[in-house]
């Protein structure tokens, strides 16, 4: 089953809540929620008091994609305002507190997920596999929606899937950047199975339509 998370980096936040009703209704089944702290990425986007707000509105799957330094400050207030699903980067911790924020998110009851940049290989997320509850393969650099898939992170999506099936983990295995209906086929067949989507959701009048699409290319 292919899932689709429209991010709602690309919807305008002045009608973020009809957006998300769109999207809702449209069969979106996560809400891709993105934070950026201007240090971990080159932007600034949103936090803590929009998933409160976005949390009070809808009772979609909040799927919160902390691009933000030393996430171990943070999580535990992301989880109380509302995320179901909180993933966070290998890159921004220690590894020592890669394993305490695992351990946060899950004394708080939420699913916790584990993204990977571009440059970072697959096997820096090997050892955390079993604990997670999604891996999240970034084919763009994080910081910014509406750029060009990185068709050379297709072998990544292929060894993460390959890894988790041979382990026979229940861990899924989302994928974030540059998803459209012509990229969307490839990650599929590398075996993602959450498909983000920005631009090609929230750039399209009729947000169903754009939302089946991707799930069906
Ligand atoms: C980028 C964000 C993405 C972004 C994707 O750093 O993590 O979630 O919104 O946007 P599109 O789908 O337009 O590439
Ligand atoms: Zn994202």
């Amino acid at each position: 089953m292919i899932k689709v998370a429209p991010s709602i980096l690309s919807a305008d936040f002045c009608a973020l809540g009809d957006d998300i009703t769109q999207v809702q209704a449209g069969g979106a089944d996560y809400l891709h929620v993105d934070v950026m702290d201007g240090v971990f990425v080159p932007n600034i986007s949103i936090g803590i008091p929009v998933v409160k707000s976005v949390r009070k509105h809808t009772d979609m799957f909040l799927d919160v994609h902390l691009m933000i330094t030393k996430p171990h400050r943070y999580v535990e207030q992301f989880c109380h305002a509302g995320a179901d699903l909180v993933v966070f980067h290998v890159e921004a911790d220690e590894p020592q507190d890669v394993l305490s924020v695992i351990d946060t998110v899950r004394r708080c009851g939420k699913k916790v997920g584990l993204a990977v940049k571009p440059k970072t290989p697959a096997e820096v997320v090997y050892p955390y596999l079993a604990l997670l509850d999604l891996v999240l393969v970034m084919t763009v650099e994080p910081g910014f929606g509406g750029q060009k898939f990185m068709a050379d992170m297709l072998p990544k999506i292929q060894a993460l899937r390959n890894h988790i099936d041979q382990n026979q983990l229940d861990c899924e295995l989302e994928v974030d950047g540059g998803i459209d209906i012509n990229t969307s086929p490839l990650v599929k067949s590398a075996g993602a199975n959450v498909l983000v989507a920005g631009s090609a959701v929230f750039n399209q009048h009729d947000r169903a339509a754009a939302i089946q699409a991707i799930r069906e290319a």
